[in-house]
């Protein structure tokens, strides 16, 4: 990163700098997840409330990464706190069922309209493993059906093809066996004649698709796609998976699925669902969700322990954001500060002739930098058509660094090129959110990268 950000941001962020160096010592890269890499080096923070987290120097920056997606309702939400509070003193695992993990089901299968039944797992990459075995044992077919550029977690069956830059003549990744990739069916994005092709061919299984598109929207589906999708697997026998692990209880209290009106066979849950604590779920047909069940109607059951499925913990922080999301005003609040932030930020750039621009729907912004096209002013704007190629190309990952540290210069903190609000961003978020965009554009033209 060139001179002027990087002296800034380590005047601004010693603290940072020092326990970067400290963690370096015992992380690979000093982090815990790969997309808190940043140079010269990350921020840690100490504390959080709201839309803001507080950095170790004390320094507040509003936060569009919001717990990678989980905290629709903002940090430490009173509620959830108290949950998390309250079933702490009670106890922390049973080794045994407990009524909370019920009630915490109850309300997935009263909000997603595919959820007959649950099964909770840790993470969203769990839940989509599961996803996956679950209709190899129902369907008794083994190809997996997936789209160009949709992460779906980071396990062996489904991290291929998940990250730019795509060669569709190689799908191989360093240490992913090539024995899993022998029955993943890639195919590029927003073509159902593709889809319905790859179907006749390959008769998969399943198909597993990022409800709103490839990461997070990055690249755009909307609704007539996923109800052209529904159509043809319910058409050809194939198992229908809505990965709505951030989706769900975001864009709507019911998912994507609620806000589509397109009921997939099975969904994978995971973030929002525990309230911003570890969990997840795969929640779908009872029939299909039979395969787990012992004594089931397939004669062969799907093995799944996991030492912290359900755990009260969890359960309690869900139930208390789920109950607060259920009226769907807070998918609402996120939904409408994310759209004013577009809007804002589209004026922005175009007013310093900055060729970017902010795309996205519900409670999700990306930024595209490049762009000379006309700028959206709905959300039913696709930059360049929806091409994949040209949206979710792999960038300098330098620009990013540069980009994300001039933002934080301006107090926020910007997840990659894109960003999620919660129900706890203000008006007032919003201006800050601006300022600091038009101050980063600044320092990165400063820098020589725009
Ligand atoms: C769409 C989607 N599916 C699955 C996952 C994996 O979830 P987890 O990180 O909980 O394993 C993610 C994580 O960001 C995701 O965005």
């Amino acid at each position: 990163m060139s001179s002027i950000i990087t002296t800034r941001f380590e005047e601004r962020f010693g603290k940072s700098r020092e326990l970067t160096a400290r963690a370096q010592q015992r992380f690979p890269s000093g982090v815990t997840h790969d997309g808190r890499y940043l140079e010269p080096f990350p921020v840690f923070v100490d504390h959080a409330a709201g839309s803001t987290k507080i950095s170790v120097e004390g320094h507040p920056i509003i936060d569009y990464w919001v717990g990678h997606g989980s905290l629709l309702l903002g940090h430490s939400h009173p509620a959830v706190v108290k949950a998390v509070q309250d079933q702490m003193t009670k106890g922390t695992h049973f080794s045994a069922g407990h009524e909370l993990e019920i009630e915490w089901a109850d309300r997935i299968c009263q909000m997603v309209p595919s959820a007959e039944r649950v099964r909770f797992t840790n993470s969203g990459t769990e839940a989509t493993l599961m996803a996956l075995r679950v209709a190899r044992l129902v369907s008794g077919k083994r190809k997996v059906l997936k789209f160009i550029g949709h992460f779906h977690g980071w396990h062996d069956f489904l991290v291929p093809a998940a990250y730019a830059p795509y060669d569709p003549n190689d799908w191989s990744m360093p240490g992913v066996p090539s024995g899993a990739l022998e029955d993943l069916v890639v195919i590029a994005p927003g073509n159902l004649d593709v889809v319905a092709e790859a179907i006749r061919v390959h008769q998969p299984a399943c198909l597993i698709v990022e409800a709103t598109g490839g990461h997070w929207g990055t690249v755009p589906m909307r609704r007539e796609f996923m109800q052209g999708l529904r159509d043809l697997t319910k058409q050809h026998g194939v198992i229908l998976i809505f990965d709505e692990v951030i989706t769900g209880f975001r864009v709507h209290a019911g998912g994507a699925q609620a806000a589509y009106d397109v009921t997939p066979d099975m969904t994978t849950l995971a973030k929002i669902l525990a309230g911003g604590l570890p969990g997840g779920a795969l929640v779908g047909r009872a029939d299909l969700m039979d395969a787990i069940a012992f004594n089931n109607q397939y004669g062969r059951k799907m093995r799944h322990p996991g030492t912290f499925n359900g755990n009260p913990l969890s359960a309690a922080a869900g139930c208390a954001a789920l109950d607060l999301i259920a009226n769907n005003q807070p998918c609402d609040a996120a939904n409408r500060s994310a759209q004013e932030l577009r809007l804002r930020l589209n004026t922005l750039f175009a007013e310093k002739h900055a060729n970017w621009c902010a795309y996205g729907d519900f409670s999700m912004i990306h930024i595209l930098t490049g762009f000379d096209g006309p700028r959206p002013d709905t959300d039913d704007f696709i930059p360049h058509g929806g091409d994949y190629t040209k949206l979710d190309a792999k960038g300098d990952p330098k620009f990013l660094y540069a980009f994300r540290a001039a933002l934080l210069l301006g107090g926020v903190d910007w997840f990659a090129w894109g960003g999620m609000t919660s129900s706890a961003h203000t008006p007032q978020d919003i201006d800050t959110t601006v300022a600091a965009f038009d101050q980063a554009i600044d320092l990165l033209r400063g820098d020589d990268w725009i």
